[in-house]
């Protein structure tokens, strides 16, 4: 098999950037396909942390090629920070090792700030967005008048789109968002000053994938945020504004589904969530603090405190068929360690009615009530295991009921961040 495409199973915040990073070593090309700077993955390596928002996670190596596809949505300022602050530590960072995809669509000042002033407006009825602009440029590229990479190498397109836009950008953000209007001016100068420097970074990114798979090179495409934050199956409106899920491969990097050989669902040993919405598992006591404590579960990007609760195997059921899971690779199970007992959610009890999917109701969903399957814990220190033996019996016990009840495998067990803290069982490649 020679590609690779790493997925979130739940709301995002797996640790996808760990084993991205980790994989990496066997792709020739990395892949971003959608997502934008909401997205903030944690890569660890000798010691060092680095937090990808745009940049795909395979940049520490040298020698790889990183993509970032049409499915993406870029804020330049972001990228360009980004791109400065890894040349700072001495990563180079060019043409040769980093490309963005002409068509991808920018986040533009007034994106972030109808983020902004809408998420203020809709006080505590509020999604809890990360106020990147995510959802506004989606709404603008579907809308078809979003501005594209490639908008930024004609300066004449790039003037027309920005007066267009900010007209009925100014009228909603005045008139029903109480927020200042944007002028036109400084928006154009500093988009046609970022131009310049990107402009050696904007190319075809789908020819250049192409092109890679004829010559036997081998792609790993980095899913960003989860399957249940995606914005056809999570659980709307609490969701992202793009398709997380294996299927936005293709349409978000150019490439033909006959090309995705290995979907690798990455899955929290517990489940964790950022922002507002659902969460039937969600643990409001000690339980719960222990977990975000000892997980350290804040957001990679806003820094906010992210709720913690048990597995739930009916979101992962949910995740499997979405995205065609062929392996889970499950992290963060050092983090369970000294909990006298765990529970796996293994269905949902809705009006005395046992059910195995989510519910697309929100109503339907808040009435749900988790049944769970309990196991003894464990209390060894499991962060230098390197092989399941290693494991105590009891964690391999909750490792083998997850398996037996998704009846997907393990490609990897994931026992701290960083890289070497790693069981692999089979080769994703
Ligand atoms: P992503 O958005 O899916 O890439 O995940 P984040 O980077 O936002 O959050 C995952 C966090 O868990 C990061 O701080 C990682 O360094 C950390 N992490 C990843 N895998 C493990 C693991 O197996 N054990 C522990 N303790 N931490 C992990
Ligand atoms: P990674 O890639 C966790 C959540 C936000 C909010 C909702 C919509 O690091 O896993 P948006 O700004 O996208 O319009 O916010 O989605 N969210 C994430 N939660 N991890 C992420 O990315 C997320 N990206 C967005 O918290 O609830
Ligand atoms: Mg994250």
């Amino acid at each position: 098999m020679s590609n690779v495409v790493v997925i979130g199973t739940q709301w995002g915040d797996e640790g996808k950037g760990k084993i991205v990073d980790l994989l990496s070593s066997k792709a020739d090309l990395v892949v971003r396909y959608q997502g934008g700077n909401n997205a903030g993955h944690t890569l660890v390596v000798d010691g060092e942390q680095t937090i990808c928002h745009l940049i795909p996670s395979g940049i520490l190596h040298k020698d790889k090629k990183c993509l970032i596809g049409n499915g993406v949505v870029v804020d330049p300022e972001v990228l360009l920070e980004e791109i400065n602050k890894l040349k700072g530590r001495g990563i180079s960072i060019s043409p040769d090792n980093l490309s963005i995809s002409e068509k991808a669509h920018l986040i533009m000042p007034y994106h972030q700030a109808v983020d902004l002033a809408r998420e203020e407006a809709k006080g505590s009825d509020k999604i809890g967005t990360t106020g990147r602009g995510i959802g506004p440029c989606y709404e603008d590229k579907v809308g078809r008048r979003g501005v594209r990479a490639i908008d930024l190498l004609e300066p004449e397109t790039l003037e027309e789109k920005i007066r267009a836009n900010l007209k009925e950008k100014n009228f909603f953000l005045t008139k029903l968002l109480n927020a200042e209007p944007l002028e036109f001016q400084p928006i154009f100068d500093s988009y046609s000053e970022m131009a310049e420097k990107l402009r050696p970074f904007i190319s075809d990114v789908s020819v250049e994938i192409d092109n890679a798979i004829r010559s036997g090179k081998k792609i790993l495409f980095e899913g960003a945020q989860g399957t249940h934050l995606d914005i056809d199956h999570g659980t709307y409106p609490f969701v992202t504004s793009s398709n997380p899920v294996s299927g936005g491969v293709c349409a978000g990097a150019g490439v033909g589904p006959d090309k995705l050989h290995h979907i690798v669902g990455i899955i929290k040993a517990y489940t964790t969530r950022v922002g507002a919405g659902p969460f039937t598992t969600e643990l409001l006591d000690e339980t719960g603090d222990y977990i975000q404590e000892k997980g350290a579960e804040f957001g990679a990007t806003t820094g906010r405190r992210r709720r913690c609760g048990w597995l739930d195997l009916v979101m992962m059921k949910d995740s499997i068929r979405y995205n065609g899971l062929t392996s889970l690779a499950i992290t963060k199970l050092d983090v369970l360690t000294g909990l006298d007992k765990l529970k796996i959610c293994v269905a949902y009890d809705l009006d005395g009615e046992k059910i195995y999917s989510s519910p697309a109701s929100l109503k339907k969903l808040a009435k749900c009530t988790p049944i769970y399957e309990e196991f003894p814990g464990w209390k060894e220190d499991i962060s230098s295991a390197r092989s399941l033996d290693q494991l105590p019996r009891t964690a391999r016990y909750y490792l083998k009921r997850i398996e037996e009840i998704t009846d997907v495998l393990f490609s990897l067990v994931s026992v701290g961040p960083m890289r070497e803290q790693t069981i692999e069982l089979m080769d994703q490649f």
